[in-house]
């Protein structure tokens, strides 16, 4: 099969939109609490080199996730314009808190199995789902465009390997609820290759790939064999992390997630157009090491600092 070709038989194309999640999954688990006065030079930087879709924040209780308070200050100084700027919400009082900040994109996070919802975000599985069907709904009416995380989605750390019927009948029932992207997401970075390739072969085939995105982490350092497995399987949206930041606070083991400058410059060397600067994006990482305090980068890193020398 070409990589051009999606598993639904379309032509997939060549554009390619990198989401960054940077300034939420990189900075919610690091041991710096950044300012949001650092948060939005960071955004800016972003996009400065490119980036049309940034996650900038998310709208959490600041006793489970500090690091992310004062979200609404992030979205106040963002002009909605320049790019498509998500905020995460585990709750029906998140999405309040990201309606009024402006937020016009959305994402609900539904983990695969009950342990990973308690302790991500203190609820059951079933009322995990519910808490998101409600949210996808309201979105939608508000004209908020709703977005669904299938967290643990391959692996969960507390109960294993995640059945594909699973992750397959959560990412439908967000479709149904009225979802427009639902974002798969390995999200301690356990999937292999091979796992992705089954994966996304049944939900591409299941949904089209169109509105499906793929989240993966380096922590096994198969992040970027699994992102070209889900580009082959016709996925043309993807997560990734300046400097390769990350990690989810309440899943242990997950390291950080795949680099922003590794996925743009797999991507544009292969021929995909991202729209991204990979010069400019070594600002972003220059300014994430400042802000953090300290090494960060891809795997990329130095030969892409060699390149620009
Ligand atoms: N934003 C801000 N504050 C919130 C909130 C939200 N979305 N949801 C609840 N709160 C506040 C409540 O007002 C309450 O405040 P109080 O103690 O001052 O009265 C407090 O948090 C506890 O509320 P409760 O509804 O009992 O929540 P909880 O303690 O069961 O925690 C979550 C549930 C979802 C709020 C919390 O687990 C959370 O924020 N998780 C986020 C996890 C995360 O970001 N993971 C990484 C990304 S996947
Ligand atoms: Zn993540």
């Amino acid at each position: 099969m070409d990589v051009l070709d999606s598993d639904d038989g379309s032509d997939a194309g060549l554009d390619v939109v990198v989401n960054d999640v940077g300034p939420r999954d990189g900075l919610q688990n690091d041991a710096t609490a950044v300012t949001p006065q650092d948060r939005i030079r960071l955004i800016e930087s972003l996009l400065t080199a490119g980036l049309k879709s940034i996650e900038v924040a998310s709208f959490v209780s600041p006793k489970a996730v500090p690091k992310m308070a004062g979200a609404n200050q992030v979205f106040a100084a963002l002009d909605q314009q320049a790019a498509e700027f998500s905020a995460l919400v585990p709750n029906m009082k998140g999405y309040e808190l990201a309606k009024a900040a402006g937020a016009q994109s959305i994402a609900v996070v539904l983990s695969a199995t009950e342990t990973m919802n308690q302790k991500n975000i203190n609820m059951s599985l079933d009322k995990t789902i519910s808490v998101c069907k409600d949210i996808v709904e309201l979105s939608k009416r508000e004209g908020i465009k709703p977005r669904a995380y299938i967290s643990v989605a391959i692996e969960c750390p507390y109960e294993g390997l995640v059945e594909e019927t699973t992750t397959a009948e959560l990412t439908a029932m967000m479709f149904t609820a009225g979802a427009e992207e639902v974002i798969i997401a390995d999200t301690i970075g356990a999937g292999n290759p091979a796992q992705v390739k089954s994966l996304f072969s049944r939900l591409v085939a299941e949904f089209g790939a169109p509105n499906l995105s793929a989240h993966f982490h380096d922590t096994r350092a198969f992040a970027l064999a699994n992102a070209w497995q889900a580009l082959e399987c016709g996925i043309r949206k993807f997560d990734a992390s300046i400097g390769g930041l990350g990690g989810c606070p309440f899943a242990p083991g997950a390291a950080g997630n795949l680099a922003t400058e590794d996925l743009v410059l797999m991507l544009n060397q292969a021929g995909f157009n991202t729209g991204i600067d990979i010069d400019k994006l070594l600002d972003s990482v220059e300014l994430i090491k400042q802000l953090v305090q300290h090494p960060v980068g891809g795997r990329s890193l130095a030969y892409l600092r060699g390149a620009a020398a």
